[in-house]
């Protein structure tokens, strides 16, 4: 299996994206690490200890990462996700412990000494990722590939040309995307296309287990959300898209292109600008993924659920 990092902010759709990595047979999961985003970090570290054991998974640790953006404070917004990230829905609790300290040596050993080269996927503000290439650059030499959900090709959601995670922490993507480290975006362009309706909360809901009556629960809150919020039918499942591409990279139409982020504007703050033409003749720099085959997609997305369910 392919070795994987997980840096997330659980979250509902994060909560999905674990599921997932902490299943495929494709994947090794190291460990998890969590940031502000969806909510604050005490909570989302709190949520992934609860999802990993109410899905029986164990062995994974959970690292607490950062309550702050790189420079501008705390952003996390405690709204669309719900009270706690997690919908306002107490998860079982777990009596695993996370680690709190020295986290950033701690997560760059683990990575280090592993013997082969790790995939790193972010599916928040990409604050944690952006201090370890900065505080430990030989750390490169040992990330094959960073996998993030973020940024868009054309509209933003945080604003009209911001994506949420991108716009937690515009001067950390910086950092990343200028890394030179192989890099690959599942953008909201493509992310709205995979969908959560009725029919995915009815398959999910067949499974008739205390799981499954919970992801039904706050998928149910999701959808809400995205009603409220967009007007939208469907809640879009954006963060496991980024774990799917690294399970299976050949389900996706990528292109790469050269994309940088903007960190000083009045109206475009936080933008991923995608030089979709090559007019600016600046070198691609990241594998973007226009297209999913969604059968394949939720094929392996309902076994990932299934199998938690049998935990
Ligand atoms: C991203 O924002 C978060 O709310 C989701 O978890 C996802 O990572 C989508 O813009
Ligand atoms: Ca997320």
């Amino acid at each position: 299996p392919k070795l994987v990092w997980l840096d997330c902010d659980p979250g509902t759709d994060d909560a999905i994206a674990i599921f997932l990595a902490a299943t495929s047979p494709k994947l090794k999961l190291l460990g998890i690490s969590t940031v502000q985003g969806n909510t604050h970090v005490e909570n989302s570290t709190k949520n992934a200890l609860s999802l990993l054991y109410m899905a029986g998974i164990q062995g994974i640790n959970v690292y607490r990462g950062q309550e702050n953006s790189l420079t501008r404070g705390k952003f996390c917004t405690d709204d669309f996700h719900g009270s706690n990230g997690m919908a306002g829905i107490t998860l079982p609790a777990s009596s695993q412990k996370e680690i709190r300290d020295d986290v950033f040596n701690k997560i760059y050993e683990v990575i280090k000494s592993q013997g082969k080269k790790i995939y790193f996927i972010a599916t928040g503000a990409l604050t944690n990722l952006a201090i370890l290439l900065t505080i430990y650059p030989d750390i490169k030499q040992y990330i094959e590939q960073i996998s993030i959900m973020g940024g868009s090709i054309t509209l933003g959601n945080s604003t009209p040309a911001a994506e949420f995670n991108i716009y937690m922490d515009p001067e950390a993507a910086r950092i990343v995307f200028n890394a030179q480290v192989p890099l690959a975006m599942c953008p909201l362009d493509l992310t709205l296309k995979v969908k959560v309706d009725s029919n995915v909360v009815s398959k999910i809901q067949s499974f008739k287990s205390k799981f499954s009556e919970c992801v039904v629960q706050f998928l149910q809150f999701f959808l809400q959300s995205y009603k409220q919020n967009y007007d939208f039918d469907y809640a879009p499942l954006h963060d496991p898209c980024a774990v799917y591409y690294v399970i299976n990279p050949e389900a996706f139409k990528t292109k790469y292109k050269n994309v940088v982020i903007e960190t000083k504007s009045e109206y475009c703050d936080g933008r991923t600008v995608v030089d979709e033409y090559g007019t600016t003749g600046r070198q691609p720099n990241c594998t973007i993924c226009y297209d999913i085959n969604q059968e394949q997609f939720w094929s392996d997305m309902m076994t990932a659920l299934a199998q938690c369910n049998k935990n």
